[in-house]
């Protein structure tokens, strides 16, 4: 990494906040853009929905970035998310058709051009080894959620984020709700003992059913699975893991990101039961101890036609606190109680004001991109880590109908992604039966 270069990127303005890096958007106002040596260059892999959004986000991050390469599996992905970002961006997409790479070496050809700052949206499968190589290429990085589908791959990404400190690289999850101002005021307060010690905590992400692609002609096996990666658990890790992650996120942040002794719950496939939707189950419920005696009662389904339920709700010794991401309420009832939408009872007279304005995921690429610029890196890497396993511990749980202490799924050697996969490999999709399928 040449930090040389770096220092001269130290141009933006910058200002610091207690440990948070806020950027000064001054900048915004300046036209026209035009790149120069400061330019920070950006790469993208995994050109799909959430990575299209990332790039847009890390381009409106700072007065002079630009997105410089693009990788992904499949063209066709690639050049929509390309044109969609060319046409709204303009001069800011500067990507060559020699920085286009596609296939499923494309992340190494990306991580190899000259890019400062890699954003990984590829599925999650992928994720400890584009992680791995965009570190040990000293990238700093933007790394979407979650971040590993199995033990073996966190425990690589717990080393990568690791080396990324060392390296001083910033690493920034996709976690996004931490990067939500009004859910920074209030799990803040819950940290420091605002409802007292936490008894209890309920946490749901109760949604409908998500996209599907029918299988066109020529696709392989392996193809229409990766084009429909949501389903396998190979690929996204199940929908705990994959996207019901973001109420475990909050859950864990709650708890001070301690992570529970054991975990112990159910899941299975009611509804969602074609063979078109691999071996993903469509419900889970599962309940976390804590050190100390705390339990967290948490449940996920993709069921269309049900109640939908996205909330953290936490019972504590003085009072209780609930934070709805459906409705928006970030309300604390008890001893102390304090209401987001109450401003003046803020401690930072600025935060309201701010997060009526800020999108968490701007807000993520904004963070990012001032501590590069103030060469102040930032790293995510324990917590996000820890959220992770929390999310894989509670599906082995649901897999297994076993306890399963946290220790033990760390600890798991069960490979769900293969080391050397390609185009014309089939893959089994076994679908788990608690009390038959074994904890691995
Ligand atoms: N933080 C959030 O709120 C949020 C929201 C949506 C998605 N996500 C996460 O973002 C990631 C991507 O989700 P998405 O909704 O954009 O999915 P998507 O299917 O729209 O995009 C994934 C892209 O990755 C490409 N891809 C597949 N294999 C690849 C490989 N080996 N190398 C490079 N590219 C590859 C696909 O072709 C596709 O273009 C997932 O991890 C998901 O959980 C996060």
């Amino acid at each position: 990494m040449n930090y040389s270069r770096r220092n001269f990127l130290k141009t933006a303005g910058i200002a610091t906040v207690g440990s948070v890096i806020v950027p000064n958007l001054a900048w915004a106002s300046k036209t026209p853009w035009t790149s120069n040596s400061d330019t920070l260059k950006v790469g993208l892999i995994g050109c799909g929905g959430r990575g299209t959004g990332a790039a847009e986000e890390a381009l409106n991050a700072d007065p002079n970035v630009i997105l410089f390469a693009m990788a992904d599996a499949f063209s066709d992905q690639l050049e929509t998310s390309y044109n969609s970002l060319k046409e709204k961006l303009k001069n800011k997409v500067q990507v060559s058709g020699q920085n286009k790479f596609v296939g499923l070496d494309a992340y190494q050809k990306l991580i190899d051009s000259d890019v400062d700052v890699v954003l990984l949206a590829a599925p999650p499968a992928f994720r400890p080894a584009h992680l791995e190589a965009a570190v040990n290429a000293g990238r700093h990085i933007f790394c979407e959620k979650p971040f590993a589908v199995d033990a073996p791959g966190l425990r690589r990404v717990i080393a990568a984020a690791k080396k990324a400190k060392e390296k001083n690289l910033s690493l920034v999850s996709g976690f996004c709700w931490r990067y939500h101002l009004p859910k920074r005021e209030t799990f803040g307060k819950i940290v420091n003992h605002q409802i007292g010690g936490i008894l209890t905590a309920e946490a749901t992400y109760d949604t409908g059913e998500l996209w599907f692609k029918e299988r066109q002609k020529g696709w392989s096996d392996f193809e229409y699975q990766l084009r429909n990666w949501l389903y396998y658990n190979w690929l996204s890790g199940d929908h705990i893991n994959e996207q019901a992650i973001h109420s475990i996120d909050m859950l864990q942040w709650a708890m001070g990101d301690v992570v529970p002794l054991q975990v112990t719950g159910s899941g299975g496939r009611q509804k969602r039961t074609d063979p078109k939707f691999g071996n993903v189950y469509d419900h889970f419920a599962v309940v976390y101890e804590y050190p100390g005696g705390a339990k967290a009662y948490f449940r996920c389904r993709q069921q269309n036609n049900t109640s939908p339920s996205y909330a953290v709700e936490l019972v504590g010794s003085d009072g209780k606190c609930v934070v709805d991401c459906r409705t928006g309420a970030h309300q604390i009832t008890g001893k102390n109680p304090w209401n987001y939408d109450d401003e003046t009872k803020f401690t930072d007279e600025n935060a309201y004001k701010r997060s009526q304005s800020r999108s968490m995921y701007q807000q993520e690429h904004d963070e990012l991109f001032a501590s590069i610029r103030a060469d102040k890196p930032m790293n995510d890497g324990e917590w996000m880590t820890r959220s992770n396993l929390v999310a894989l511990a509670g599906r082995m749980a649901g897999y297994t109908g076993q306890t399963i202490t946290l220790d033990q799924a760390l600890s798991s050697n069960e490979v769900l992604f293969p080391e050397n996969i390609s185009w014309d490999t089939r893959y089994d999709v076994p679908i788990a039966i608690p009390g038959v399928t074994g904890f691995k």
